[in-house]
């Protein structure tokens, strides 16, 4: 499955930020709401000031989180 297919899937409680409880519904709403970069969805909900691991797959090198802010960003934008 690819990360795309993943987060179709996701349902919108899924916690992505497991440090602030944010979850895929919060980022999406962010993203909605105009937030275009991580930098923005971070100030916006909180999600990865923690550990930061939620932040993108090259912050996770323990692979912790199964989806990353980045990736959620980078799908949204290839649905425009
Ligand atoms: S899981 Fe998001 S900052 Fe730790």
């Amino acid at each position: 499955m690819t990360v795309e297919e993943e987060i179709e899937e996701l349902k919108s409680d899924y916690i992505i930020c497991q440090c602030y409880e944010v979850s895929f519904g919060d980022i999406m709403e962010a993203i909605e709401n105009g937030c275009s970069s991580i930098d923005e969805i971070m100030h916006q909900t909180h999600a990865g000031y923690g550990c930061e691991r939620c932040q993108s797959r090259r912050d996770d090198a323990n692979g912790d989180r199964d989806i990353h802010l980045s990736e959620i960003l980078k799908y949204s934008k290839s649905k425009e």
